[in-house]
């Protein structure tokens, strides 16, 4: 690699320099290790070597033209590297310094975080971001307990690429046995946590050996030098551009009545004009009218722009919902299971409401007391009750309503989020969502099971069975008809069940025979039944001759909910009346076992209502039935 020297091209041609620069790829890593390891002197190294600095404190170097030449950046090299050591003194330690410099090929944003265990906090926020981690090793001191913490929490927030740097090689003799061996115990380790992959360079940050430029004393190595790597490493964003399409809203734009656009940042896939998408959590689709971009309309946008959709119909969207690729949508869930960092003084209060920002998204939600807490030194999990500054752990989260989400591991994006104290405002904690727990969905089921009162109470009543029996022709179903237009009128929710509709459908394999007619009760009792279950006021019609199964199918239902109406017509009139014609025909013996004639009737002994049909015309019959249900319904009707 040659330093990049931009001044050149600045002099020559200022445009073919700015369109160079604004195209470059950016890496953004996280140096890990401390002042021990020579972590200052190696991001000194790179800053210096690279001659892009644009740090404030720093941008004096460039252009002070005292330090050109060999002793003058030797000189400004210590002080550089004083400058990054002094400042990590000051305690400015506690927080993340972020750095950028670039090289003819790439830009950097190096996140420089303190390497001791009480700022885990701090290198989570580093590595939240980055796509690469330097973990550095001393040649000298082998893997540490912070060598594996480090690569824990790099890999915990899924960075893609670990390079282990071997630094201070000049102070072992650049020996490859050394460098060797340590590679191997770090190799063991890094399997054991589940990092398939690290590229190991043995360097100097001191002298600058295999940092930008080979190492003339380490021959044996053959792999790339530092920042060719840091140059050559595939920082994945075309992986990101062939996943799904998802854009987290940020905001409405809604100018005038003629235009509405939802602005955000295409986080993962492409998208066009025509292509079908789908809102969620809601989960109504559209189609992708227009891109919208600051230049003019697009023809597509891919992961990483900032674009505003304009859709093909008017379909509720806000701030908070994501676009997504319809037929590959994201998935919506209120439960999950994640793994948390805490990063307050203050400890984890499970149960207590916290702001969950997920993107764009922002909901309430509870952690429950973790499941296990993570010994960032050996990996070991012990038993938890809460988590204290640093500490990390897995537990249950519930959040107040559905956040559209992907696992962490499989979008930073969409699987990432931080904790917020209500009250505070402060971050508390940052966790990665690992997935949905369809255990608690079934619960959350559970917790709303739609009941028979559910079902009622959705339809404003008690559910009821006005149960009529009597005569054939007494007028059961004339009244029992007239009750349910009464009812409907109220605003009821109604069945009728009427004995010769039913007999031509459920029980028409059904005769009049004493057994047929037990079986003939049993089976409209049970429909009834279900049909108060689904909250009906139900109306049945039959002869129901006898008193036993009028008493089984009462036993169905809850106390008050059965009214025996007994439709009392005596048989001489409902003879003389003979709508049907079928009391002639059984006296002529062309019927058998017809009721009342050559079949019992049981009469009611002791009927909710009884309506004598000799004095009470249909209509009033249907007027005091529904006044005596309305009389013994409950307030609430
Ligand atoms: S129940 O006795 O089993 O309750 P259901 O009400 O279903 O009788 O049917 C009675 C109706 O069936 C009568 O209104 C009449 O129209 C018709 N029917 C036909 N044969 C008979 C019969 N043998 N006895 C009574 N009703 C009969």
């Amino acid at each position: 690699m040659t330093a990049y020297r931009p001044d050149a091209l600045i002099a020559s041609d200022i445009s073919a320099y700015l369109d160079l620069h604004q195209h470059k790829s950016l890496l953004r890593f996280l140096t890990c290790g401390s002042v021990d390891d020579g972590k200052s002197t190696l991001i000194g190294r790179l800053l210096y070597d690279s001659k892009q600095i644009f740090e404030d404190q720093l941008a004096a170097l460039e252009n002070d033209s005292k330090r050109v030449g060999t002793q003058g950046q030797a000189i400004d090299f210590a002080l550089l590297v004083d400058g990054l050591a002094a400042e990590r003194e000051q305690g400015i330690t506690i927080d993340v310094a972020y750095r950028f410099f670039a090289t003819e090929k790439r830009k950097f944003i190096v996140a420089d975080t303190p390497g001791h265990e009480q700022y885990t906090r701090n290198m989570v926020t580093g590595a939240s971001t980055a796509d690469l981690a330097v973990i550095l090793i001393d040649a000298r001191k082998g893997v540490l307990t912070q060598t594996k913490r480090h690569s824990y929490l790099a890999h915990l927030l899924g960075i893609r690429h670990l390079v282990l740097a071997v630094n201070k090689m000049d102070l072992v003799e650049y020996d490859q046995a050394v460098f060797d061996r340590i590679v191997a115990d770090y190799a063991a380790f890094a399997g054991s946590i589940g990092i398939r992959d690290f590229t190991a360079i043995p360097i100097s940050g001191f002298r600058g050996d295999n940092v930008t430029t080979r190492s003339d004393a380490m021959p044996w190595f053959t792999g790339p030098v530092l920042l060719d790597h840091l140059e050559i490493v595939d920082v994945d964003a075309d992986a990101d551009r062939v996943k799904p399409f998802r854009m987290p809203v940020q905001w409405v734009n809604r100018p005038n009545l003629d235009f509405r656009g939802f602005a955000g940042l295409v986080a993962s896939g492409t998208v066009r004009p025509g292509d079908p998408v789908r809102i969620l959590p809601s989960g109504r689709t559209s189609s992708v009218a227009r891109i919208v971009s600051m230049g003019g309309d697009l023809d597509v946008a891919v992961a990483g722009q900032s674009v505003t959709l304009t859709l093909a119909d008017e379909v509720d969207c806000s701030r908070g919902d994501v676009i997504a690729a319809a037929d590959a949508p994201p998935q919506a869930a209120d439960q999950f299971k994640a793994t948390l960092v805490w990063m307050d003084p203050a400890e984890l209060l499970p149960g207590r409401a916290y702001w969950l920002k997920l993107g764009t998204q922002t909901v309430s939600a509870v952690v429950r007391a973790p499941e296990y807490a993570i010994d960032v030194n050996t990996m070991a999990r012990s038993a938890a009750k809460t988590l204290a500054l640093n500490d990390i752990g897995v537990a249950e989260i519930a959040t107040d309503r559905p956040i559209v989400f992907e696992p962490y591991a499989e979008s930073h994006d969409l699987g990432g989020f931080i904790l917020i104290d209500k009250l505070t405002n402060a971050t508390v904690g940052a966790g990665m969502l690992e997935f949905s727990l369809r255990r608690a969905q079934n619960v959350h089921w559970q917790a709303i099971e739609i009941t028979r009162e559910a079902h009622a109470q959705q339809k404003g009543q008690q559910p009821r069975l006005l149960w009529f029996t009597g005569l054939s022709g007494s007028g059961k179903s004339t009244i029992a008809n007239l009750v349910e237009k009464k009812l409907y009128a109220l605003g009821k929710h109604s069945f009728l069940l009427d004995g010769d509709n039913v007999r031509h459908g459920l029980n028409r394999d059904l005769g009049f025979t004493d057994q047929d007619r037990v079986e003939n009760i049993r089976r409209i009792g049970e429909v009834a039944k279900l049909m108060t279950d689904a909250g009906l006021i139900v109306l049945t019609a039959f002869i129901s001759p006898f008193r036993a199964e009028r008493a089984m199918v009462r036993s169905l239902l809850a106390e008050g909910e059965f009214f025996e109406i007994f439709v009392d017509t005596p048989l001489e009139e409902a003879e003389r009346r003979d709508v049907k014609g079928l009391y002639k025909k059984a006296r002529a013996g062309e019927i058998a076992n017809f009721t009342g004639i050559s079949s019992p009737y049981e009469p009611p002994l002791a009927p909710e209502i009884r309506i004598d049909t000799s004095r009470t015309s249909p209509e009033e019959a249907a007027e005091q039935i529904v006044e005596a249900i309305m009389g013994v319904w409950s307030p609430v009707l």
